[in-house]
């Protein structure tokens, strides 16, 4: 795992947007991974950016899967995690709808939606680049604590701090899902490079018990030890509580050019 303290969410998101658009200009075809959130809001800002200004990569071939998905809305919800992902990130990067797949919440066929989600992912390849953000309570996607460590795409409940920390995008909490379908935490460890990033101190507390925490249930995100290319792009509030920052930054100043990410 390589934890990268910087200097500000910008500085999170311009490092986030080399490394995607560095994979994208390598492998014009390459399987993108995003989460929504805020958490990934800076690094999309600045992969909309620069594709505006003409100097990043056509991303016309690229294959997108999300994380997560709520059940429950009606089609074409704006707060859909699909229909968040258009708006944030694909249609500005000219990323066709038909080629971004996301858990299919229709009551019909939920029963089988995880196991057809996995499917795709198997058939598309995988993915190249997983972006990931983490929740207060250290849950990555909507695997909420307690989660199997070996899970794959299935059916959750969110906790009620999950649900409330998402009431801000709804007009109530009532308003809020109870039901999600996510990618299990067995499904994101495949991904090839998993790219967490994060910002303010809200998070500092997960961040610590994701990177310098026993591996456990009980905080989703430190599956990620287990993972081995992690890359944990932070601002200062969320480095707030790592007891190994100082060496952090010491072995990223150091880093030879030829390494990357
Ligand atoms: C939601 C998403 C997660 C995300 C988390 C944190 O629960 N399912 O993928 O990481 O929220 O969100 P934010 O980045 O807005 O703090």
């Amino acid at each position: 795992m390589e934890v990268v303290p910087l200097g500000s969410a910008e500085e999170v998101g311009a490092l986030a947007a080399d490394v995607i658009e560095a994979l994208v200009r390598a492998t014009p075809t390459a399987v993108l991974g995003l989460a929504t959130g805020s958490s990934p809001l800076p690094t999309y800002r600045e992969l909309v950016r620069r594709h505006r200004a003409g100097t990043g990569p056509s991303y016309e071939q690229v294959r997108c899967f999300t994380l997560d998905e709520y059940v429950g809305l009606p089609p074409g919800h704006p707060q859909s995690y699909r229909e968040t992902i258009f708006a944030e990130v694909t249609d500005d990067l000219g990323i066709a709808r038909e080629r971004v797949s996301s858990p299919d919440p229709a009551p019909e066929g939920l029963p089988e939606a995880g196991a057809r989600y996995e499917a795709a992912l198997v058939e598309a390849g995988g993915v190249d680049v997983q972006v990931l953000g983490i929740g207060s309570d250290g849950h990555l996607a909507f695997n909420e604590p307690g989660s199997s460590l070996a899970s794959l795409t299935r059916l959750k409940t969110l906790t009620d701090t999950t649900r409330r920390d998402n009431a801000r995008f709804f007009d109530s909490l009532d308003d809020v899902p109870r039901h999600v379908l996510t990618q299990g935490l067995a499904t994101i460890g495949r991904a090839r490079h998993l790219l967490l990033v994060a910002s303010g101190e809200g998070k500092a507390e997960a961040v610590a018990a994701a990177v310098e925490g026993p591996v456990s249930a009980s905080c989703p995100a430190s599956v990620l030890q287990l993972h081995p290319r992690v890359s944990v792009l932070l601002d200062p509030g969320a480095a707030s509580r790592l007891a190994r920052a100082d060496y952090y930054r010491e072995v990223f100043a150091g880093k030879p050019e030829w390494q990357g990410l």
